[in-house]
Protein backbone atom coordinates (compact mmCIF):
# COMPACT_ATOMS: atom_id res chain seq x y z
CA UNK A 1 0.00 0.00 0.00
CA UNK A 2 2.58 2.85 1.09
CA UNK A 3 3.75 1.67 -2.30
CA UNK A 4 1.23 2.49 -4.63
CA UNK A 5 0.76 5.38 -2.21
CA UNK A 6 4.04 6.93 -3.00
CA UNK A 7 3.62 6.09 -6.94
CA UNK A 8 0.13 7.92 -7.05
CA UNK A 9 2.11 10.75 -5.60
CA UNK A 10 4.43 11.45 -7.51
CA UNK A 11 2.41 10.75 -11.11
CA UNK A 12 -0.08 13.51 -9.41
CA UNK A 13 2.81 15.86 -8.91
CA UNK A 14 3.93 15.41 -12.61
CA UNK A 15 0.62 15.71 -13.98
CA UNK A 16 0.25 18.62 -12.57
CA UNK A 17 3.65 20.48 -13.62
CA UNK A 18 2.35 19.13 -17.30
CA UNK A 19 -0.72 21.21 -17.09
CA UNK A 20 0.62 24.87 -16.00
CA UNK A 21 3.42 23.99 -18.71
CA UNK A 22 0.52 23.53 -21.13
CA UNK A 23 -1.31 26.76 -19.30
CA UNK A 24 1.73 28.91 -19.70
CA UNK A 25 2.04 28.09 -23.38
CA UNK A 26 -1.53 28.96 -24.26
CA UNK A 27 -1.23 31.71 -22.18
CA UNK A 28 1.55 32.91 -24.42
CA UNK A 29 0.55 32.41 -27.89
CA UNK A 30 -3.32 33.83 -26.77
CA UNK A 31 -1.53 36.87 -26.00
CA UNK A 32 0.86 37.38 -28.95
CA UNK A 33 -2.13 36.64 -31.22
CA UNK A 34 -3.91 39.44 -29.52
CA UNK A 35 -1.08 41.68 -29.74
CA UNK A 36 -1.28 41.11 -33.72
CA UNK A 37 -4.57 41.88 -34.12
CA UNK A 38 -4.96 44.66 -32.11
CA UNK A 39 -1.04 45.88 -34.76
CA UNK A 40 -2.97 44.76 -37.68
CA UNK A 41 -6.31 47.65 -36.48
CA UNK A 42 -3.40 49.78 -35.85
CA UNK A 43 -1.24 49.79 -38.81
CA UNK A 44 -2.93 48.36 -41.64
CA UNK A 45 -1.83 45.37 -43.52
CA UNK A 46 1.89 45.30 -42.84
CA UNK A 47 3.13 43.79 -39.43
CA UNK A 48 6.20 45.53 -40.02
CA UNK A 49 6.27 48.75 -41.69
CA UNK A 50 9.89 48.98 -42.44
CA UNK A 51 9.86 45.73 -44.31
CA UNK A 52 7.84 47.51 -46.82
CA UNK A 53 10.38 49.90 -47.98
CA UNK A 54 13.18 47.34 -47.39
CA UNK A 55 11.20 45.14 -50.25
CA UNK A 56 10.90 48.38 -52.81
CA UNK A 57 14.62 48.19 -52.75
CA UNK A 58 15.30 44.75 -53.08
CA UNK A 59 13.10 44.74 -55.72
CA UNK A 60 15.10 47.18 -57.67
CA UNK A 61 18.59 46.61 -56.93
CA UNK A 62 20.06 44.11 -59.17
CA UNK A 63 21.24 40.80 -57.76
CA UNK A 64 22.32 37.70 -58.62
CA UNK A 65 19.32 35.16 -58.50
CA UNK A 66 21.21 33.14 -54.86
CA UNK A 67 21.19 36.68 -53.40
CA UNK A 68 17.51 38.17 -54.11
CA UNK A 69 16.65 35.03 -52.64
CA UNK A 70 18.32 35.00 -49.47
CA UNK A 71 17.23 38.62 -49.50
CA UNK A 72 13.72 37.48 -50.15
CA UNK A 73 13.80 35.43 -47.12
CA UNK A 74 15.48 36.89 -44.49
CA UNK A 75 12.44 40.21 -45.87
CA UNK A 76 10.11 37.63 -44.75
CA UNK A 77 11.26 37.05 -41.68
CA UNK A 78 12.00 40.35 -41.13
CA UNK A 79 7.76 40.76 -42.14
CA UNK A 80 6.55 38.36 -39.61
CA UNK A 81 8.34 39.77 -36.48
CA UNK A 82 7.04 42.55 -33.89
CA UNK A 83 9.19 45.43 -34.61
CA UNK A 84 10.76 46.35 -30.94
CA UNK A 85 12.47 42.79 -30.37
CA UNK A 86 15.89 42.73 -31.53
CA UNK A 87 16.02 40.34 -34.00
CA UNK A 88 15.08 42.52 -36.07
CA UNK A 89 17.91 45.10 -35.94
CA UNK A 90 20.20 42.30 -36.93
CA UNK A 91 18.18 40.91 -39.60
CA UNK A 92 17.50 44.93 -40.78
CA UNK A 93 21.39 45.39 -40.92
CA UNK A 94 21.82 42.05 -42.99
CA UNK A 95 19.98 43.27 -46.07
CA UNK A 96 21.36 46.87 -45.42
CA UNK A 97 24.62 45.12 -46.16
CA UNK A 98 23.08 42.56 -49.17
CA UNK A 99 21.44 46.56 -50.41
CA UNK A 100 24.90 48.40 -50.23
CA UNK A 101 27.19 45.77 -51.81
CA UNK A 102 28.32 46.31 -55.93
CA UNK A 103 27.04 42.60 -56.55
CA UNK A 104 26.77 43.37 -59.94
CA UNK A 105 27.68 47.09 -60.64
CA UNK A 106 30.95 47.27 -62.18
CA UNK A 107 33.29 50.26 -64.01
CA UNK A 108 34.26 50.19 -67.35
CA UNK A 109 37.79 49.44 -68.09
CA UNK A 110 39.90 51.88 -70.26
CA UNK A 111 41.84 49.37 -72.59
CA UNK A 112 43.49 52.12 -74.30
CA UNK A 113 46.99 51.09 -74.42
CA UNK A 114 48.50 54.67 -75.24
CA UNK A 115 46.85 56.56 -72.32
CA UNK A 116 47.03 54.09 -70.03
CA UNK A 117 51.07 54.12 -70.32
CA UNK A 118 50.71 58.47 -69.98
CA UNK A 119 49.10 57.80 -66.79
CA UNK A 120 52.19 55.22 -65.74
CA UNK A 121 54.77 57.27 -66.97
CA UNK A 122 53.28 59.80 -65.49
CA UNK A 123 52.74 58.82 -61.97
CA UNK A 124 56.06 57.29 -61.59
CA UNK A 125 59.95 57.64 -63.09
CA UNK A 126 61.24 54.01 -64.20
CA UNK A 127 59.59 50.94 -62.72
CA UNK A 128 59.63 49.51 -66.42
CA UNK A 129 58.83 45.98 -65.60
CA UNK A 130 55.82 46.90 -63.24
CA UNK A 131 54.50 49.33 -66.15
CA UNK A 132 54.88 46.75 -68.96
CA UNK A 133 53.40 44.06 -66.66
CA UNK A 134 50.27 46.28 -66.42
CA UNK A 135 49.78 46.88 -70.03
CA UNK A 136 50.32 43.21 -71.07
CA UNK A 137 47.41 43.12 -68.87
CA UNK A 138 45.77 45.68 -71.01
CA UNK A 139 46.43 44.30 -74.08
CA UNK A 140 45.19 40.84 -73.19
CA UNK A 141 41.76 42.39 -71.71
CA UNK A 142 41.38 43.50 -74.83
CA UNK A 143 41.38 40.31 -76.93
CA UNK A 144 39.46 38.35 -73.81
CA UNK A 145 37.37 40.51 -71.92
CA UNK A 146 36.57 37.13 -70.01
CA UNK A 147 40.60 36.40 -69.04
CA UNK A 148 41.37 35.93 -65.21
CA UNK A 149 43.34 38.60 -63.89
CA UNK A 150 46.69 38.11 -62.78
CA UNK A 151 47.11 38.69 -58.60
CA UNK A 152 49.94 40.66 -58.79
CA UNK A 153 52.86 41.09 -56.00
CA UNK A 154 55.33 44.03 -55.29
CA UNK A 155 58.23 43.26 -53.50
CA UNK A 156 60.85 45.76 -52.33
CA UNK A 157 62.26 47.80 -49.72
CA UNK A 158 59.87 50.23 -47.95
CA UNK A 159 59.28 54.08 -50.47
CA UNK A 160 60.01 52.59 -53.63
CA UNK A 161 56.52 53.43 -54.65
CA UNK A 162 54.89 49.92 -53.86
CA UNK A 163 51.20 51.51 -52.93
CA UNK A 164 51.11 54.40 -55.00
CA UNK A 165 51.98 52.51 -58.03
CA UNK A 166 48.84 50.40 -56.89
CA UNK A 167 46.64 54.14 -57.11
CA UNK A 168 48.32 54.68 -60.34
CA UNK A 169 47.53 51.51 -61.92
CA UNK A 170 43.86 51.71 -60.93
CA UNK A 171 44.10 55.12 -62.54
CA UNK A 172 45.61 54.24 -65.56
CA UNK A 173 43.12 51.40 -65.64
CA UNK A 174 40.27 54.00 -64.86
CA UNK A 175 39.15 51.24 -61.79
CA UNK A 176 38.36 52.09 -58.55
CA UNK A 177 40.64 51.57 -55.73
CA UNK A 178 40.33 50.21 -52.50
CA UNK A 179 43.67 49.98 -50.01
CA UNK A 180 43.81 46.90 -47.16
CA UNK A 181 46.71 46.51 -44.98
CA UNK A 182 46.82 43.12 -43.25
CA UNK A 183 49.96 44.68 -40.86
CA UNK A 184 49.18 43.14 -38.02
CA UNK A 185 45.76 41.25 -38.56
CA UNK A 186 45.84 38.12 -36.72
CA UNK A 187 42.57 36.90 -36.90
CA UNK A 188 40.84 35.38 -39.69
CA UNK A 189 37.34 36.59 -39.49
CA UNK A 190 38.80 40.25 -40.06
CA UNK A 191 38.77 38.87 -43.66
CA UNK A 192 36.22 36.61 -44.03
CA UNK A 193 33.40 38.34 -41.28
CA UNK A 194 31.97 36.82 -38.14
CA UNK A 195 28.72 34.16 -38.36
CA UNK A 196 26.04 36.19 -37.63
CA UNK A 197 24.63 34.38 -34.54
CA UNK A 198 27.71 36.59 -33.22
CA UNK A 199 26.45 39.90 -31.54
CA UNK A 200 27.51 42.94 -33.17
CA UNK A 201 28.88 40.56 -36.06
CA UNK A 202 30.28 42.42 -39.16
CA UNK A 203 31.37 41.28 -42.84
CA UNK A 204 34.87 40.91 -43.14
CA UNK A 205 37.53 43.51 -44.61
CA UNK A 206 37.28 42.51 -48.16
CA UNK A 207 33.47 42.93 -48.32
CA UNK A 208 33.98 46.14 -46.50
CA UNK A 209 36.10 46.71 -49.42
CA UNK A 210 34.05 46.05 -52.17
CA UNK A 211 31.41 48.55 -50.17
CA UNK A 212 33.52 50.83 -50.11
CA UNK A 213 34.82 50.94 -53.98
CA UNK A 214 31.02 50.85 -55.16
CA UNK A 215 32.01 48.08 -58.35
CA UNK A 216 33.20 44.80 -58.54
CA UNK A 217 35.96 45.23 -60.24
CA UNK A 218 38.04 47.44 -58.67
CA UNK A 219 41.74 47.39 -58.03
CA UNK A 220 42.46 46.17 -54.35
CA UNK A 221 45.79 46.62 -52.93
CA UNK A 222 46.44 43.68 -49.81
CA UNK A 223 49.12 45.95 -48.62
CA UNK A 224 51.84 44.24 -46.42
CA UNK A 225 51.22 40.81 -46.78
CA UNK A 226 54.57 39.94 -45.33
CA UNK A 227 53.34 41.09 -41.72
CA UNK A 228 50.44 39.25 -41.24
CA UNK A 229 50.18 37.45 -38.04
CA UNK A 230 48.56 34.38 -37.19
CA UNK A 231 47.65 32.86 -33.81
CA UNK A 232 45.17 30.99 -31.26
CA UNK A 233 42.26 33.49 -33.46
CA UNK A 234 42.97 31.37 -36.47
CA UNK A 235 44.91 32.15 -39.69
CA UNK A 236 43.76 35.05 -41.67
CA UNK A 237 46.32 33.64 -44.45
CA UNK A 238 43.84 30.82 -44.55
CA UNK A 239 41.36 33.26 -45.85
CA UNK A 240 43.25 34.98 -47.93
CA UNK A 241 44.04 31.74 -49.81
CA UNK A 242 40.67 32.11 -50.97
CA UNK A 243 40.09 35.35 -51.77
CA UNK A 244 43.61 35.32 -53.77
CA UNK A 245 43.15 32.07 -55.87
CA UNK A 246 41.34 32.88 -59.53
CA UNK A 247 40.25 29.54 -59.80
CA UNK A 248 38.30 29.59 -56.68
CA UNK A 249 37.39 32.99 -56.16
CA UNK A 250 34.14 33.71 -58.27
CA UNK A 251 32.47 32.44 -55.14
CA UNK A 252 33.74 33.63 -51.87
CA UNK A 253 31.43 33.33 -49.51
CA UNK A 254 31.81 35.81 -46.16
CA UNK A 255 30.42 34.12 -43.02
CA UNK A 256 28.16 37.64 -42.86
CA UNK A 257 26.96 37.42 -46.38
CA UNK A 258 26.47 33.82 -46.16
CA UNK A 259 25.86 33.91 -50.00
CA UNK A 260 28.76 33.83 -52.56
CA UNK A 261 30.65 36.74 -53.60
CA UNK A 262 32.00 37.00 -57.25
CA UNK A 263 35.46 38.29 -56.55
CA UNK A 264 36.68 37.31 -59.97
CA UNK A 265 37.15 40.73 -61.65
CA UNK A 266 38.90 42.11 -58.88
CA UNK A 267 42.62 43.33 -59.91
CA UNK A 268 44.31 41.90 -56.60
CA UNK A 269 47.63 43.45 -55.97
CA UNK A 270 49.48 42.76 -52.99
CA UNK A 271 52.67 44.48 -51.41
CA UNK A 272 55.57 43.31 -49.38
CA UNK A 273 58.88 44.17 -48.34
CA UNK A 274 59.82 40.39 -47.63
CA UNK A 275 59.11 36.93 -49.27
CA UNK A 276 60.14 34.76 -46.90
CA UNK A 277 57.85 35.46 -44.26
CA UNK A 278 54.57 35.00 -46.82
CA UNK A 279 53.36 31.78 -46.39
CA UNK A 280 54.24 29.38 -49.62
CA UNK A 281 50.56 28.36 -50.69
CA UNK A 282 50.33 32.39 -50.92
CA UNK A 283 53.39 33.32 -52.62
CA UNK A 284 52.66 30.78 -55.17
CA UNK A 285 49.50 32.25 -56.20
CA UNK A 286 51.39 35.68 -56.82
CA UNK A 287 52.78 36.91 -59.59
CA UNK A 288 56.04 38.55 -58.33
CA UNK A 289 57.34 41.88 -59.03
CA UNK A 290 60.64 43.31 -57.67
CA UNK A 291 60.79 46.41 -56.98
CA UNK A 292 64.77 46.86 -55.95
CA UNK A 293 65.68 50.18 -54.55
CA UNK A 294 66.88 53.20 -56.60
CA UNK A 295 70.54 54.27 -57.75
CA UNK A 296 71.34 57.89 -56.38
CA UNK A 297 70.72 58.72 -60.13
CA UNK A 298 67.32 57.31 -60.41
CA UNK A 299 66.81 58.98 -56.61
CA UNK A 300 67.79 62.72 -58.41
CA UNK A 301 65.63 61.98 -61.83
CA UNK A 302 62.57 61.00 -59.27
CA UNK A 303 63.07 64.32 -56.68
CA UNK A 304 63.17 66.47 -60.18
CA UNK A 305 60.56 65.63 -61.37
CA UNK A 306 58.11 64.44 -58.75
CA UNK A 307 59.02 65.30 -55.43
CA UNK A 308 60.19 68.78 -55.67
CA UNK A 309 57.18 69.88 -57.28
CA UNK A 310 55.23 68.13 -54.59
CA UNK A 311 56.61 69.21 -52.03
CA UNK A 312 56.71 73.03 -53.00
CA UNK A 313 53.28 72.71 -54.11
CA UNK A 314 52.20 71.58 -50.67
CA UNK A 315 54.30 74.35 -49.11
CA UNK A 316 52.57 76.93 -51.51
CA UNK A 317 55.81 77.85 -52.71
CA UNK A 318 56.72 78.88 -56.53
CA UNK A 319 59.83 78.85 -59.02
CA UNK A 320 61.01 82.92 -58.02
CA UNK A 321 60.79 81.46 -54.19
CA UNK A 322 63.26 78.72 -54.39
CA UNK A 323 64.82 76.57 -56.91
CA UNK A 324 66.88 72.95 -56.54
CA UNK A 325 70.19 72.41 -58.43
CA UNK A 326 70.82 69.25 -59.44
CA UNK A 327 74.22 68.90 -57.21
CA UNK A 328 72.10 70.23 -54.18
CA UNK A 329 69.78 67.25 -54.98
CA UNK A 330 72.68 65.23 -55.37
CA UNK A 331 74.83 66.11 -51.91
CA UNK A 332 70.94 65.42 -50.13
CA UNK A 333 71.01 61.82 -51.57
CA UNK A 334 74.15 61.13 -50.37
CA UNK A 335 74.81 63.10 -47.25
CA UNK A 336 71.44 63.15 -45.66
CA UNK A 337 69.34 60.26 -46.49
CA UNK A 338 70.72 56.55 -46.20
CA UNK A 339 67.30 54.70 -47.90
CA UNK A 340 66.44 52.31 -50.84
CA UNK A 341 63.77 54.39 -51.37
CA UNK A 342 62.53 58.13 -51.65
CA UNK A 343 60.71 58.45 -48.51
CA UNK A 344 63.46 60.07 -46.53
CA UNK A 345 64.17 61.97 -49.65
CA UNK A 346 60.94 63.75 -50.11
CA UNK A 347 60.76 64.49 -46.02
CA UNK A 348 64.02 66.30 -46.49
CA UNK A 349 62.82 68.29 -49.58
CA UNK A 350 59.82 69.03 -47.83
CA UNK A 351 61.84 70.46 -44.78
CA UNK A 352 63.62 73.04 -47.46
CA UNK A 353 60.52 73.86 -48.66
CA UNK A 354 59.44 74.56 -45.23
CA UNK A 355 61.90 76.53 -43.99
CA UNK A 356 61.83 78.77 -46.99
CA UNK A 357 58.50 79.37 -46.41
CA UNK A 358 59.21 80.80 -42.79
CA UNK A 359 61.58 82.80 -44.26
CA UNK A 360 59.25 84.10 -46.92
CA UNK A 361 56.75 84.67 -43.97
CA UNK A 362 59.24 86.93 -42.24
CA UNK A 363 59.68 89.07 -44.73
CA UNK A 364 62.98 87.85 -46.31
CA UNK A 365 61.47 87.16 -49.77
CA UNK A 366 64.85 87.15 -52.33
CA UNK A 367 65.41 83.65 -54.73
CA UNK A 368 66.33 80.74 -52.45
CA UNK A 369 68.85 78.17 -54.56
CA UNK A 370 69.40 75.09 -53.26
CA UNK A 371 72.85 74.01 -53.78
CA UNK A 372 75.75 71.89 -51.68
CA UNK A 373 77.10 74.91 -50.07
CA UNK A 374 73.46 76.16 -48.51
CA UNK A 375 72.62 72.19 -47.37
CA UNK A 376 73.97 73.37 -43.89
CA UNK A 377 72.10 76.05 -43.28
CA UNK A 378 68.56 74.28 -43.85
CA UNK A 379 69.94 70.77 -43.07
CA UNK A 380 72.38 71.14 -39.84
CA UNK A 381 75.32 69.32 -40.46
CA UNK A 382 76.05 66.20 -42.45
CA UNK A 383 74.08 62.88 -41.29
CA UNK A 384 76.49 60.73 -43.50
CA UNK A 385 79.53 60.99 -44.85
CA UNK A 386 80.51 58.58 -47.51
CA UNK A 387 81.66 56.43 -44.97
CA UNK A 388 84.49 53.85 -46.56
CA UNK A 389 84.94 50.58 -45.38
CA UNK A 390 88.60 50.97 -43.53
CA UNK A 391 91.23 52.33 -45.69
CA UNK A 392 94.11 50.23 -44.43
CA UNK A 393 94.43 46.39 -44.74
CA UNK A 394 93.57 44.80 -41.85
CA UNK A 395 94.07 41.17 -40.92
CA UNK A 396 90.74 39.38 -40.18
CA UNK A 397 87.86 42.00 -41.34
CA UNK A 398 86.35 40.97 -44.52
CA UNK A 399 83.25 43.25 -45.83
CA UNK A 400 80.79 41.16 -46.61
CA UNK A 401 76.64 42.19 -48.41
CA UNK A 402 74.20 41.62 -46.51
CA UNK A 403 70.58 41.93 -48.02
CA UNK A 404 67.58 43.51 -45.61
CA UNK A 405 63.98 44.21 -45.74
CA UNK A 406 65.18 47.85 -46.37
CA UNK A 407 67.67 47.36 -49.11
CA UNK A 408 71.11 45.98 -49.27
CA UNK A 409 73.93 46.84 -46.43
CA UNK A 410 77.50 45.97 -46.10
CA UNK A 411 78.85 44.73 -43.10
CA UNK A 412 82.26 43.45 -41.76
CA UNK A 413 83.61 40.28 -40.54
CA UNK A 414 85.98 39.99 -37.72
CA UNK A 415 88.08 37.25 -36.71
CA UNK A 416 90.40 37.15 -33.92
CA UNK A 417 92.84 34.05 -33.42
CA UNK A 418 93.99 33.61 -29.36
CA UNK A 419 95.11 30.93 -27.03
CA UNK A 420 92.19 28.52 -25.88
CA UNK A 421 90.81 25.05 -26.43
CA UNK A 422 90.04 24.55 -29.87
CA UNK A 423 86.31 26.73 -29.56
CA UNK A 424 84.33 28.55 -32.32
CA UNK A 425 83.33 31.52 -30.63
CA UNK A 426 80.40 33.61 -32.44
CA UNK A 427 78.48 36.91 -31.65
CA UNK A 428 76.84 39.44 -33.01
CA UNK A 429 72.95 37.50 -32.35
CA UNK A 430 73.98 35.54 -35.40
CA UNK A 431 70.94 32.94 -36.32
CA UNK A 432 71.65 29.39 -36.83
CA UNK A 433 71.71 29.27 -40.43
CA UNK A 434 75.12 32.25 -40.31
CA UNK A 435 76.56 29.98 -37.45
CA UNK A 436 76.33 26.93 -39.59
CA UNK A 437 78.14 28.54 -42.57
CA UNK A 438 80.63 29.86 -40.10
CA UNK A 439 81.46 26.22 -39.23
CA UNK A 440 81.28 24.88 -42.70
CA UNK A 441 84.01 27.70 -43.44
CA UNK A 442 86.12 26.46 -40.77
CA UNK A 443 85.60 22.78 -41.69
CA UNK A 444 86.62 23.88 -45.06
CA UNK A 445 89.80 25.89 -44.02
CA UNK A 446 91.08 22.98 -41.78
CA UNK A 447 91.10 20.90 -44.94
CA UNK A 448 93.18 23.19 -46.50
CA UNK A 449 95.20 24.44 -44.60
CA UNK A 450 98.83 22.86 -45.35
CA UNK A 451 97.39 24.30 -49.10
CA UNK A 452 97.86 27.84 -47.00
CA UNK A 453 100.95 26.99 -45.08
CA UNK A 454 98.88 27.40 -41.72
CA UNK A 455 100.98 25.22 -39.50
CA UNK A 456 98.59 26.16 -36.33
CA UNK A 457 97.52 23.36 -33.67
CA UNK A 458 93.90 23.74 -33.98
CA UNK A 459 92.92 22.22 -30.58
CA UNK A 460 95.16 24.84 -28.68
CA UNK A 461 93.81 27.93 -30.26
CA UNK A 462 90.27 29.58 -29.79
CA UNK A 463 88.75 31.12 -33.25
CA UNK A 464 86.09 34.18 -32.24
CA UNK A 465 84.40 35.42 -35.04
CA UNK A 466 82.17 38.10 -34.55
CA UNK A 467 79.92 40.42 -36.94
CA UNK A 468 79.50 43.82 -35.10
CA UNK A 469 76.54 45.71 -34.77
CA UNK A 470 75.81 43.47 -32.32
CA UNK A 471 72.79 44.48 -31.41
CA UNK A 472 70.73 43.40 -34.67
CA UNK A 473 70.11 39.85 -35.14
CA UNK A 474 71.37 39.24 -38.78
CA UNK A 475 71.00 35.42 -40.25
CA UNK A 476 70.94 33.35 -44.06
CA UNK A 477 74.03 31.78 -45.03
CA UNK A 478 75.00 34.57 -47.74
CA UNK A 479 77.79 35.56 -45.62
CA UNK A 480 79.86 32.30 -46.01
CA UNK A 481 82.62 33.27 -48.39
CA UNK A 482 83.38 36.39 -46.31
CA UNK A 483 83.40 34.20 -43.07
CA UNK A 484 85.96 32.10 -44.77
CA UNK A 485 88.22 34.90 -45.99
CA UNK A 486 88.06 36.38 -42.68
CA UNK A 487 88.92 33.52 -40.58
CA UNK A 488 91.81 32.63 -43.39
CA UNK A 489 93.34 36.30 -42.88
CA UNK A 490 93.30 35.61 -39.09
CA UNK A 491 94.73 32.20 -39.14
CA UNK A 492 97.80 33.09 -41.99
CA UNK A 493 97.94 36.78 -40.37
CA UNK A 494 97.52 38.67 -44.17
CA UNK A 495 95.97 41.24 -44.31
CA UNK A 496 92.26 41.64 -45.89
CA UNK A 497 92.01 44.31 -49.49
CA UNK A 498 89.91 46.72 -47.72
CA UNK A 499 87.35 48.17 -50.55
CA UNK A 500 86.14 44.57 -52.13
CA UNK A 501 82.95 43.22 -50.57
CA UNK A 502 81.73 39.65 -51.23
CA UNK A 503 78.44 38.04 -51.30
CA UNK A 504 77.80 34.10 -51.73
CA UNK A 505 77.27 30.54 -49.66
CA UNK A 506 80.09 28.01 -49.51
CA UNK A 507 79.82 24.45 -49.57
CA UNK A 508 82.27 22.25 -47.73
CA UNK A 509 83.66 21.67 -50.90
CA UNK A 510 84.30 25.56 -51.23
CA UNK A 511 81.87 26.22 -54.20
CA UNK A 512 80.02 29.55 -54.12
CA UNK A 513 76.56 29.08 -54.59
CA UNK A 514 73.97 31.65 -55.76
CA UNK A 515 72.15 34.19 -53.08
CA UNK A 516 69.60 36.22 -53.49
CA UNK A 517 68.89 39.91 -53.30
CA UNK A 518 72.24 40.89 -55.87
CA UNK A 519 70.67 44.28 -57.05
CA UNK A 520 70.20 45.44 -53.54
CA UNK A 521 73.19 44.65 -52.60
CA UNK A 522 75.02 46.22 -55.03
CA UNK A 523 73.22 49.47 -54.49
CA UNK A 524 74.59 48.71 -51.00
CA UNK A 525 77.64 48.29 -51.85
CA UNK A 526 77.83 51.47 -54.24
CA UNK A 527 77.26 53.97 -50.99
CA UNK A 528 79.49 52.32 -48.93
CA UNK A 529 82.01 53.29 -51.20
CA UNK A 530 83.07 49.72 -52.46
CA UNK A 531 84.68 49.17 -55.31
CA UNK A 532 84.82 45.97 -56.43
CA UNK A 533 82.14 42.91 -55.92
CA UNK A 534 82.22 39.47 -56.10
CA UNK A 535 79.22 37.48 -56.75
CA UNK A 536 78.63 33.77 -57.06
CA UNK A 537 79.09 32.63 -60.90
CA UNK A 538 75.36 31.30 -61.22
CA UNK A 539 74.35 34.95 -60.15
CA UNK A 540 75.76 36.23 -63.22
CA UNK A 541 72.59 36.62 -64.86
CA UNK A 542 71.31 39.36 -61.97
CA UNK A 543 74.07 41.93 -63.27
CA UNK A 544 71.52 42.52 -66.59
CA UNK A 545 69.64 44.51 -64.08
CA UNK A 546 72.25 46.53 -62.86
CA UNK A 547 72.21 49.80 -64.78
CA UNK A 548 74.95 50.89 -67.25
CA UNK A 549 76.52 53.35 -65.18
CA UNK A 550 76.74 51.61 -61.95
CA UNK A 551 78.55 48.60 -63.99
CA UNK A 552 80.91 51.36 -65.25
CA UNK A 553 82.26 52.57 -61.86
CA UNK A 554 81.85 49.23 -60.30
CA UNK A 555 83.95 46.42 -60.88
CA UNK A 556 82.21 42.90 -60.71
CA UNK A 557 83.61 39.27 -60.57
CA UNK A 558 82.34 36.01 -60.85
CA UNK A 559 83.14 33.74 -58.58
CA UNK A 560 82.42 29.65 -58.84
CA UNK A 561 85.38 28.15 -55.71
CA UNK A 562 85.83 30.29 -53.04
CA UNK A 563 89.83 29.48 -54.09
CA UNK A 564 89.75 32.02 -56.42
CA UNK A 565 88.65 34.47 -54.54
CA UNK A 566 91.26 34.09 -52.14
CA UNK A 567 94.27 35.54 -54.07
CA UNK A 568 91.97 38.90 -54.61
CA UNK A 569 91.17 39.81 -51.22
CA UNK A 570 94.46 38.38 -49.59
CA UNK A 571 97.47 39.28 -52.31
CA UNK A 572 99.71 38.36 -49.94
CA UNK A 573 98.67 34.81 -49.39
CA UNK A 574 99.53 33.89 -52.99
CA UNK A 575 103.16 33.96 -52.44
CA UNK A 576 102.69 31.33 -49.18
CA UNK A 577 100.54 29.18 -50.88
CA UNK A 578 102.11 28.97 -54.08
N1 LIG B 1 59.49 55.78 -59.21
C1 LIG B 1 58.87 56.75 -58.52
N2 LIG B 1 58.43 57.84 -59.17
C2 LIG B 1 57.79 58.81 -58.49
N3 LIG B 1 57.53 58.81 -57.18
C3 LIG B 1 57.93 57.73 -56.49
C4 LIG B 1 58.62 56.66 -57.12
N4 LIG B 1 58.88 55.73 -56.19
C5 LIG B 1 58.39 56.20 -55.03
N5 LIG B 1 57.81 57.40 -55.19
C6 LIG B 1 57.17 58.20 -54.14
O1 LIG B 1 57.64 57.76 -52.88
C7 LIG B 1 56.63 57.78 -51.89
C8 LIG B 1 56.60 56.50 -51.11
O2 LIG B 1 56.08 55.45 -51.89
P1 LIG B 1 55.10 54.32 -51.34
O3 LIG B 1 54.31 54.82 -50.20
O4 LIG B 1 54.35 53.79 -52.50
O5 LIG B 1 56.16 53.27 -50.83
P2 LIG B 1 55.98 51.72 -50.57
O6 LIG B 1 56.84 51.04 -51.58
O7 LIG B 1 54.56 51.37 -50.52
O8 LIG B 1 56.68 51.56 -49.17
P3 LIG B 1 56.29 50.59 -47.93
O9 LIG B 1 56.89 49.27 -48.23
O10 LIG B 1 56.96 51.25 -46.78
O11 LIG B 1 54.82 50.58 -47.83
C9 LIG B 1 55.34 58.07 -52.62
O12 LIG B 1 54.97 59.37 -52.33
C10 LIG B 1 55.68 57.91 -54.09
O13 LIG B 1 54.96 58.82 -54.87
MG1 LIG C 1 53.27 50.82 -48.88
Amino acid sequence: MEKEIRILKLRNKIQGQVRSEIEKDQKEYILKEQLKAIQKELGGDSENPEAEELKERILKKKLPDQVRKAADEELDRLTRMHPGIPEVAVIRNYIEWILSLPWMESTKDKLAIARARSVLEKDHYDLKDVKERMLEFLAIRKLNPQGKAPILCFVGPPGVGKTSMGKSIARSLGRKFVRLSLGGVHDEAEIRGHRRTYIGAMPGKIIQGLKEAGSNNPVFMLDEVDKIGSDFRGDPTSALLEVLDPEQNYSFRDNYMNVPFDLSSVQFITTANRLDTIPSPLKDRMEIIRIPGYTADEKLEIARRYLVRRQMTNAGLTGKILRFRKSGIRQIISCYTREAGVRELERTIGKICRKTAMRLAEGIDDLVIVSPSRLHEFLGPKKFTRERIGDKPCIGVATRLAWTPAGGEVLLIETIIMEGKGELLLTGQLGEVMKESARAALSWIRTHSIEYGINLNFEKVNIHLHVPAGATPKDGPSAGVAITISMLSALTRKPVVPDMAVTGEISLQGKVMPVGGIKEKILGALAAGISKVFIPEENGRNLDEIPENIRRIMKFELVKNVQDAIPSFIPGLKEVHR
